[in-house]
């Protein structure tokens, strides 16, 4: 492998090989994207944004004992982490009614679900990431069902571990995706946590502070990610 190598490229981020084989660098982009790739947009500031929201995110859940894929940061838009192996499933977890599911069932959005959802869907651009369920993903040779399981306990652990964090600054967490990885035998907590893979919601107003704004055209992603950003920010030096 070269030094550096492009060995991914994302819509949000772009993935680099280091010298070390078990290093990689990660790059958060400017890109915005919607419809699965369909809409793109350059949006100046998300990289960094999205970069300093996921780093708070995943300190805060490694130190109540959530092992994830970070090493450490080497500029305000990189990240070294570990080589995984990604399992091809984005993780969708759901404690309010919103988006896809919405639509889906004809349901009011907002409304609290009695027990969290978990969703899976196949990561492929191609076929627009279809959802796929647990027998699929074992005959698929996705995925063990050891593995599914403890993907399942490590989400609605996540789960707890942010709703509490997010309901200290003011902000419902509504849903939000993940992606794991296998690491030296282990499942680990991969990709990233922004606004651009979770609905976030003000707690007092209920309006939107990610990517639906976005997707919605309600206007700029860039102060409503800053306001989440020195929430957290300012939660932190409070304790
Ligand atoms: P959905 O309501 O559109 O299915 O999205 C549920 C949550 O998952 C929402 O927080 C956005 C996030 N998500 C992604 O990060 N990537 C995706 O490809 C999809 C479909 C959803």
């Amino acid at each position: 492998m070269h030094l550096d190598q492009l060995i991914y490229e994302g819509k949000a981020k772009d993935v680099y090989q280091t010298n070390d084989e078990e290093v990689l660098r990660m790059v958060y982009k400017n890109q915005a994207t919607a419809l699965n790739g369909k809409r793109k947009e350059e949006i100046l500031g998300k990289g960094l944004l999205n970069h300093q929201i996921s780093d708070i995110i995943f300190s805060y859940l490694m130190a109540n004992g959530i092992k994830t894929h970070f090493i450490e940061n080497v500029s305000k838009t990189e990240q070294l982490v570990k080589r995984v192996e990604m399992i091809p499933i984005e993780v969708v977890l759901r404690n309010t009614i919103a988006g896809s599911f919405a639509r889906k069932f004809d349901q009011v959005e907002g409304t609290k679900l009695t027990v969290p959802v978990i969703e899976y869907y196949y990561k492929n651009d191609a076929l627009d990431d279809p959802g796929i369920n647990e027998s699929q993903i074992f005959a698929l040779n996705f995925a063990t069902k050891i593995e599914m399981d403890e993907i399942k306990k490590q989400v609605l652990q996540i789960n707890q571990l942010l709703y509490k964090l997010f309901k200290d600054i003011n902000i419902d967490l509504i849903d939000f995706k993940l992606e794991f990885g296998r690491y030296h035998g282990e499942l680990i907590l991969a990709d990233e946590f922004s606004p651009d893979n979770a609905r976030l919601w003000d707690s007092k107003t209920h309006k939107s502070l990610d990517k639906d704004i976005f997707r919605k055209k309600q206007g700029s992603i860039i102060p409503v990610y800053q306001d989440v950003l020195n929430r957290l920010k300012n939660r932190n030096e409070a304790i």
